[in-house]
């Protein structure tokens, strides 16, 4: 099959830009050529000539040789505005935007439809493994059970370094930081939000759901404290920030992002560092497992290096399990096992919110509840203003699929 040339007008120049503009340079059987770049600030040093460089859109957008746009910025509504333009303009679209994908997920499924443009983003969920095109085409929306796993490599790079190498927080954020892991705002990193964008995509192209963020509950690793963190080292556990989807056997989905203790026999037990692991399981197959490194300049220049690649032979996402049908469990009939910290203050009137309790215990200023509670009171707990809290996860009951728990 021949390859289309491909003339790219690339958005943004940070560490992913770079990545992919060095690795295709070297690879000119790829067919696909970086014609100009757009960028935002005048004043940063860069390893190009100026001439490579423009700062307004429409030389991109307006130029009718370039049939491609890949998107690599940072800002989500401003990508946002330039994928909508390039696809009315009839450009094909490559984007590493997770946030702008959640957040415009409908509109951007209409606009492929619309304009017959073909949107591909691998390089927005994990990075450097290829789990959309996975789940797209190779799983069959009526076997596929559960999707999820370890899917930001800032957080476990963090909580790696936390747990095994005694490195404080702050630090920790800092190495991901400097090396191009963490997002701009790393807030959406440790708060569990870059988690559940991508979360999102994967339902989308799992089970062919389309959610907003609002709908997924989420909580981060920015509030782990000591004494979750001495229960997992007592116990033997890992803490890792847990995405997770599973599909009940009428068809509705179960989805959270939440830290969670996992044991040394599961198998994210060993994905560290800026590894992430996603697991699937399905009736036939049952559990299968990827890793692959989950953030950084090349993995995630890989993964766009890909669409680009797959863009040039004409592939494009069908949606073809898109069913208005499906819906998200409510929050009430969703039930976990966790463990909860609490102030001093609110041990007692936290215990009413659980169906039942395994183990509380009390210091002098906080303590914990295991025990199992709806999502919705969870939530319910978690909106408390004045509360200081954190949860762990053990796993997730009665609507769970997975009957071994051990994802
Ligand atoms: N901040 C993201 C992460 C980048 O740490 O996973 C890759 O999506």
């Amino acid at each position: 099959m021949e390859r289309k040339n491909l003339n790219i007008g690339l958005f943004g120049f940070g560490c992913v830009g770079l990545g992919l503009y060095e690795v295709l340079e070297q690879t000119p059987s790829l067919n696909a050529r970086i014609k100009r770049i757009c960028v935002k600030s005048r004043d940063k040093q860069r390893p190009l000539p100026q001439e490579a460089f423009t700062f307004n859109a429409s030389e991109l957008l307006e130029d009718e040789e370039i049939n491609t746009i890949v998107e690599l910025i940072d800002d989500s509504d401003a990508a946002f505005a330039i994928v909508r333009q390039a696809m009315q303009k009839g450009k094909a679209v490559v984007t590493a935007n997770k946030k702008m994908i959640a957040e415009h997920f409908e509109e951007l499924i209409a606009l492929q439809v619309e304009y017959g443009v073909p949107l591909l983003y691998e390089a927005a969920c994990c990075a450097s493994i290829p789990i959309i095109r996975n789940l797209e085409e190779y799983y069959d929306t009526d076997l596929l059970e559960s999707v999820g796993g370890i899917v930001n490599g800032s957080t476990n790079y963090i909580l790696t370094k936390t747990a095994l190498e005694n490195k404080s927080y702050p630090e920790a954020l800092q190495e991901a930081q400097a090396l191009g892991y963490a997002e701009s705002n790393p807030a959406l990193d440790v708060g569990g939000f870059d988690a559940k964008f991508k979360l999102l995509i994967l339902i989308a192209h799992a089970f062919g759901l389309v959610v907003r963020p609002e709908q997924i509950f989420n909580l981060g690793i920015d509030n782990l404290g000591e004494l979750e963190l001495a229960y997992a080292r007592e116990k033997g556990y890992k803490i890792k920030l847990i995405a997770h989807a599973e599909r009940n056997a009428d068809g509705r989905i179960a989805a959270l992002v939440v830290p969670k203790f996992v044991r040394e026999e599961e198998k994210l037990y060993s994905v560290d560092e800026v590894y992430n692991g996603i697991q699937t399981k399905s009736r036939l197959s049952d559990v299968q497992f990827f890793v692959g490194k989950g953030a950084g300049a090349y993995p995630t220049a890989s993964a766009v290096i890909s669409d680009i690649s797959a863009l040039s032979y004409g592939y494009k996402y069908e949606y073809k399990k898109l069913n208005k049908e499906d819906q998200l469990i409510p929050v009430e009939e969703i039930f976990l096992k966790v463990f909860l910290r609490h102030d001093l203050a609110y041990g007692f009137e936290f215990k009413r919110y659980f169906d039942d309790i395994s183990e509380s215990y009390v210091n002098q200023d906080s303590g914990y509840i295991i025990g199992t509670i709806s999502l919705a009171n969870l939530q319910e707990i978690r909106s408390r203003e004045h509360a200081e809290t954190s949860v762990v996860l053990f796993e997730v009951l009665k609507e769970s699929l997975v009957e071994d728990g051990s994802w």
